[in-house]
């Protein structure tokens, strides 16, 4: 993502409320910021927010948790909040911490057009790599869940026989999306830009 400096944008996320400041502190307790028991399901690497802001309209019985590693990104999700959404948060962080930050009190996890890392040096970077999975074991309530999209064929591959090879189970694999069954889709700004290029969307949902 092409990163520019927003101006004000730190002060924008310290004065908004749906942002976690001190987000390690619930670490195993954030069914308390929702004040209910239903599933908590985040997105790492959130980017502008049009996924998540969707999922948390589309589905009020679910809490959704943004994620996103740079102010100058998360404030133009905290932009398009207009309306009050109980149901979603966000937080400013590397996903290097996550184990940090939840312990066993995530549903699902969706990772959307992730930076696909090419050079095999920065495989471990990948947010499907071995070395992010493990990071996601302890954060899980039950079973594993994790739902991805993407344009990129080759973190797509490399995303496949990563999660096989942690012992995920494919649930659904789509090779274009978009000729498949779509339902209640909702498109992050990445999908939006490649799928009017004409380019197929990648999906893949696996549990453990
Ligand atoms: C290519 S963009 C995709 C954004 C959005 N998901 C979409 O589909 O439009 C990837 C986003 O993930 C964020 N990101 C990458 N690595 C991350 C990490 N380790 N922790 C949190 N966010 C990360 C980047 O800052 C960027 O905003």
């Amino acid at each position: 993502m092409r990163l520019r400096n927003v101006k004000g944008a730190t002060n924008i996320i310290e004065q908004s409320n749906y942002v976690i400041k001190d987000y390690r502190e619930y670490k195993g307790k954030y069914k308390t910021i929702f004040n209910n028991n239903n599933p908590i399901h985040i997105e790492i690497g959130m980017g502008k927010g049009n996924f998540i802001i969707g999922m948390a309209k589309m589905y009020p019985d679910i809490n959704f948790i943004g994620i996103e590693k740079y102010d100058s990104v998360m404030v133009r999700a905290i932009e398009k909040l207009d309306v009050d959404i109980p149901n979603l948060k966000l937080i400013r962080m590397d996903a290097q911490e996550i184990e940090e930050v939840f312990f066993k009190e995530i549903d699902t996890i969706y990772l959307n057009f992730s930076d696909p890392w090419p050079k095999n040096r920065h495989e471990h970077r990948r947010l499907t790599s071995e070395a992010f999975l493990k990071r996601y074991d302890n954060v899980f309530k039950n079973t594993k869940h994790i739902i991805m999209k993407t344009d990129n064929r080759k973190l797509f591959e490399f995303s496949i026989i990563s999660l096989t090879n942690y012992g995920y189970q494919i649930k659904e694999i789509s090779l274009d999306m978009y000729n498949d069954d779509i339902k209640n889709n909702v498109q992050t700004e990445y999908e939006k830009k490649f799928h009017d290029k004409g380019m197929p969307i990648y999906k893949i949902e696996v549990f453990k």
